[in-house]
C-alpha cells in the first residue's frame, strides 16, 4: 500500500521531527567524512520543509556508540557542518540528545530553521535505549515534534526508538529520499517490469542466499559474479584452485544450480592470481582452467560480454555486489564493464542495491546514468530479500 509523505501533512510553522540517515563513512585518521552521498540524498525533504515554513528537527545515528570515547568519535557535529554547506543555510547544532538545552532550542527556532542534534545512538550508553527501543525513549522524542517524517531508509532496517519507537506516538510520513527507494526497491521486489534481470555479486554466498533464493522467484535471469561465484563453480564439479570458497555452502549451491535451471547465469572465465593482491602476475583463463595454485579475483571479459548480453531487453535491472575485488585496479574491471554494460541501457528501470555497488558506480562517474542508487546497505538487501522493514512497515499507509 502507498504510503503517507512529507506532501500530505501541515508543515507551516510545526515542528518537524526529520529522522534522517547521517551514518556516513569517515576517515579513520583525519575522521573527515569520505562520502557525504547520505547527507546530499536528505537535502530535498530539508529544503521543502524549510521552503514551506517548517521548523526542522534533524536526527540520526553514527556509528556504534559503547563507550564515552566512542562518543567523542562519533558526534555529528562535523555532519552538521557539512550539511550547513551543502544546504547553504545555517544550521543549529545541539551537542546533547536529550533535555532542557535540546528543548529551548527547539522552542526558539523560527519558521524555516534547522536544528541536528547529537548522535541518537548515545542513549545507547546506558542501556541500549535507541538500538532497543526503549518506549520512554521514542516518546519522549515524539513529545518533541508535531509531525514524523522518516527519510532514513538506510536505517529502515532496524527497529530503534527514533524511527519506530517515535512512530508509535505520533503520525509517521516519509520524506523524499525514502519514498523513492520504497517505489525503486519495493517495486523491484512486488511488482517488477519484465524482462527482470538481477546481478549479484560480492565474497560471500552466505550473506546473500535469501536474497538468490527471494530474486530467483522474481526475476528473468539472476547473474552471479563476485567471490561468491567460486563457491557455486565448485559446487558444479570445477576445480577453483585456492579461490574462496565456502564449502559448508555446496549443497546450497548445488540445489540452488539444478532448482533454477538456465535461469542462473555464472562467469564462463575468470581473472586468475598467484596471490591475493594487486602486485601479483595473473592470466584470464576459463573458469575450468583454473590452476591448483591459482586464486579466482574478477570475472573476465568474455563474462562481461555474456552478462552484458544478458542484459540486452531488461526493462528491470538490479545490482548488489561487486563482480570481483575492485578495490584492487587490476581486479577492477568486471565491476567497471558491468556497471557500464547496465548505466549503457536506455529502456531499464537500473537500481543499485546500496553497498559497495552503489560506492563503485558513483566512484566511477556512473551515478546520474541509473534509475536509482539505494542509500541502503542491509536496508536494501533485507529489502531485495523480501522482508518487511520495521521502519517502512512504521510509516501511515495514505
Ligand atoms: C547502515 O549504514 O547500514 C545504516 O546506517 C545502519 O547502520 P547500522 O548497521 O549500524 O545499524
Amino acid at each position: 500500500m502507498a504510503k503517507k509523505t512529507v506532501k500530505d501533512v501541515e508543515l507551516k510553522g510545526r515542528k518537524i521531527l526529520v529522522r534522517v540517515d547521517f551514518n556516513v563513512p569517515m576517515d579513520k585518521n583525519t575522521e573527515e567524512i569520505t562520502d557525504d552521498n547520505r547527507i546530499v540524498q536528505a537535502l530535498p525533504t530539508i529544503k521543502y520543509i524549510v521552503e514551506q515554513g517548517g521548523k526542522v528537527i534533524l536526527f540520526s545515528h553514527l556509528g556504534k556508540v559503547k563507550s564515552e570515547e566512542d562518543k567523542v568519535k562519533n558526534s555529528l557535529k562535523k555532519v552538521s557542518i557539512r550539511l550547513s554547506e551543502l544546504l547553504g543555510k545555517e544550521i543549529t547544532f545541539i551537542d546533547v540528545t536529550r533535555g532542557e538545552k535540546l528543548e529551548k532550542a527547539i522552542n526558539a527556532l523560527n519558521d524555516g530553521d534547522c536544528l541536528l542534534f547529537e548522535n541518537t545512538r548515545f542513549e545507547d550508553i546506558d542501556g541500549k535505549k535507541e538500538s532497543k527501543n526503549d518506549p520512554d525513549l521514542g516518546k519522549y522524542w515524539a513529545s518533541l515534534g508535531d509531525v514524523f517524517v522518516n527519510d532514513a531508509f538506510g536505517t529502515a532496517h532496524r527497529n530503534h526508538a527514533s524511527n519506530v519507537g517515535i512512530a508509535s506516538n505520533i503520525e509517521c510520513v516519509s520524506g523524499f529520499l525514502m519514498e523513492k527507494e520504497i517505489e525503486f526497491i519495493g517495486g523491484a521486489v512486488d511488482n517488477p517490469v519484465h524482462p527482470y534481470v538481477a546481478i549479484l555479486g560480492g565474497a560471500k554466498v552466505s550473506d546473500k542466499i535469501a536474497v538468490i533464493e527471494n530474486l530467483l522467484n522474481k526475476a528473468d535471469k539472476v547473474l552471479v559474479g563476485g567471490g561468491m561465484m567460486y563457491t557455486f563453480l565448485k559446487a558444479k564439479g570445477l576445480k577453483i584452485g585456492k579461490s574462496l570458497v565456502e564449502d559448508d555452502r555446496l549443497e546450497f549451491a548445488k540445489a540452488l544450480i539444478e532448482k533454477a535451471g538456465d535461469k542462473l547465469v555464472l562467469p564462463i572465465d575468470t581473472l586468475a592470481a598467484k596471490s591475493f593482491s594487486n602486485d601479483s602476475p595473473f592470466r584470464v583463463v576459463d573458469v575450468n582452467e583454473i590452476a591448483e595454485d591459482e586464486i579466482g579475483l574478477d570475472i573476465g571479459p568474455k563474462s562481461v560480454e555474456l552478462f552484458t548480453k544478458e542484459l540486452q531487453g531488461a526493462k528491470t535491472v538490479v545490482w548488489n555486489g561487486p563482480m570481483g575485488v575492485f578495490e584492487m585496479e587490476n581486479f577492477a574491471n568486471g565491476t567497471k564493464d558491468v556497471c557500464e554494460s547496465i548505466a549503457n541501457l536506455n529502456e531499464a528501470i537500473t537500481i543499485i542495491g546500496g553497498g559497495d555497488s552503489a560506492a563503485a558506480a558513483i566512484q566511477l562517474g556512473y551515478a546520474d546514468r541509473f534509475t536509482h542508487i539505494s542509500t541502503g546497505g542491509g536496508a536494501s538487501l533485507e529489502y531485495l530479500e523480501g522482508k518487511e522493514l520495521p521502519g517502512v512497515v512504521a510509516i501511515a499507509d495514505k
